[in-house]
């Protein structure tokens, strides 16, 4: 009996690993690992990168070092922002973004005296490796791109704790009613 029961269960096998190699299926044209793809010229590796795709090795390696503050760093970290982080963390930065509204946990505000604070570098980490209910955006965010987006949230918090004595007179006209006098 027992016999039996192992010639049936090697014939099912058997049976099994046969079906997993159809000589359609496995013969069919295809792109071998390391392969030179014939149709692109150079071959894959030779590939330029799609636009915000994030390279393996690149998610968590050790930050580059800090770029200086630039309009086009500031342009570049606000269109990441908004379109990144701006969902939760709201357009300001106050925490209150749509999809907080529409219930997920609200993230902290990033005009609190503690994240005024907190070095760049908290904020290129917390983008690396998440932190609490925020999951990491290192494979959405290439780690240049994480200093612009840095240098954008630093915009923001000035943006909602600047004297108003500091701003340039043609500027300080601009401000609302009231709130020159800070
Ligand atoms: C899906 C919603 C969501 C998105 C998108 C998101 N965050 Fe967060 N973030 C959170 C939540 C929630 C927390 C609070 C996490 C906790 O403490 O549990 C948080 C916390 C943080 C903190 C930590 C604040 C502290 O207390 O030190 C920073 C910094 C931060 N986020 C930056 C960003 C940046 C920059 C982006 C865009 C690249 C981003 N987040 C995208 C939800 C989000």
């Amino acid at each position: 009996m027992t016999g039996r029961r192992m010639m049936a269960i090697v014939v099912s096998a058997l049976a099994a690993l046969a079906a997993c190699d159809q000589p359609e299926m496995r013969d069919q044209a295809k792109v071998e690992a390391y392969e030179t793809a014939s149709d692109l010229p150079g071959g894959l590796a030779e590939q330029p990168r799609p636009e915000g795709v994030v390279a393996r090795d690149e998610r968590i390696a050790p930050a580059p070092p800090r770029p200086e503050t630039t309009l086009a760093l500031l342009r570049r970290g606000r269109t990441l922002y908004n379109n990144i982080c701006a969902p939760c963390h709201s357009y300001t930065g106050d925490g209150r973004g749509m999809v907080v509204r529409r219930g997920f946990p609200p993230p902290p505000s990033f005009h609190t005296a503690a994240l005024r604070r907190a070095g760049g570098d908290h904020f290129y980490r917390v983008i690396t490796e998440g932190r609490g209910l925020m999951y990491a955006y290192a494979d959405r965010v290439a780690p240049e791109d994480r200093w612009a987006v840095v240098a954008y949230v630093r915009a923001l918090q000035l943006s909602q704790h600047v004297q108003a004595a500091s701003l340039p007179a043609a500027l300080r006209m601009r401000l609302p009613e009231g709130e020159a006098v800070q």
